[in-house]
């Protein structure tokens, strides 16, 4: 058998087992799916957002908070972090989904008649959809002035994002896992370390059981994709891939620059904490399943394997 075979019939396996996960996805967002208004107790009394409420206060997930600095900190101003935090970390979470979006809308557009990727491509979309609702609302409700993304990042990522979704779809989903996978994994640690605030906890419970369809969605369209791409194709994404991952983590799991300024936390104290064991382990551990799959797709080269590493990305 010719290594081309070989090669045909395994790409038509992994197309095969592509088109069984779209229709496994499609049937269950129309199953299992949340509204942000009806599926989340907004008007709740337990449910509401107080600046020094110590429900907010979680100091066993976020690296910043297993530090002196914020250990020095008072119940109230510990509280106050916190919500700046999560804020902060909602409105970025919205900023990407938006970006998300526009790429996922560019695929679209050139799907043909009968496309399973076009139908679960807008299922998504309808699913961002309600998640940026739910995150900006929680915004709003903590009366917070939190900026989200980075103007740089937000700027560059305007500019290219669809050209990169019609010309290099593989290496727009590459970008999509960089969003997903350090988010999916904060989220899911703080669940599991237990939210103390309902509101959070019903966001998070929400986000992280429709992220779970997303994650399988990009990492099967690379599976699938990436045998199909030229040597050439392949090569750039395995070489832009981690500086995409890397920004794209950082900017996911760290606190934004308002945040420290809004704390009066010191540039040099900020600098320290994003650099402690606690969140180069973080960093790490985060992309951990996409490490995995780059091996598995063959787009791990020596090459690419050094730049995990001065991304602070690589290790076990
Ligand atoms: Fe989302
Ligand atoms: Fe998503």
């Amino acid at each position: 058998m010719s290594v081309a075979h070989i090669q045909d019939s395994k790409f038509t396996e992994s197309f095969g087992s592509y088109s069984k996960m779209l229709a496994r996805l499609n049937k269950l967002s129309v199953d299992k799916h949340f509204d942000a208004y009806l599926d989340v107790s907004w008007e709740d009394p337990e449910f509401q957002i107080e600046p020094g409420d110590p429900r907010l206060i979680e100091s066993s997930v976020d690296p910043f908070t297993q530090s002196e600095w914020f250990e020095n900190l008072s119940t109230e101003a510990k509280a106050q972090y916190c919500l700046y935090r999560y804020s902060s970390c909602l409105k970025t979470g919205w900023h990407f989904e938006n970006l998300l979006q526009r790429g996922l809308l560019a695929i679209a557009f050139r799907e043909k008649n009968g496309s399973e990727t076009f139908r679960y491509v807008h299922h998504e979309i309808i699913e961002e959809s309600q998640h940026t609702l739910m995150f900006q609302e929680y915004v709003n409700r903590s009366g917070l002035p939190v900026r989200g993304m980075a103007w740089r990042y937000r700027f560059v990522a305007e500019l290219i994002i669809e050209r990169v979704a019609k010309a290099n779809p593989v290496l727009f989903f590459v970008f999509v896992l960089g969003g997903e996978e350090p988010a999916d994994h904060l989220q899911k640690s703080l669940l599991k370390a237990g939210l103390k605030h309902p509101l959070l906890e019903r966001i998070m419970r929400i986000h992280v059981t429709e992220e779970a369809r997303h994650l399988s969605f990009a990492r099967h369209y690379l599976e699938s994709h990436v045998p199909k791409a030229s040597r050439g194709q392949r090569m750039i994404v395995s070489l832009v891939a981690p500086f995409v991952l890397g920004i794209m983590a950082r900017i996911m799991i760290f606190p934004a620059s308002d945040l420290r300024k809004h704390t009066k936390m010191g540039f040099l104290e900020y600098r320290r904490l994003a650099r402690s064991p606690q969140s180069r382990a973080m960093l790490r551990d985060c992309l951990q399943r996409t490490r995995k799959l780059f091996c598995e797709l063959g787009l791990m080269g020596p090459a690419a394997e050094v730049l995990w590493k001065i991304h602070g990305i690589w290790g076990d």
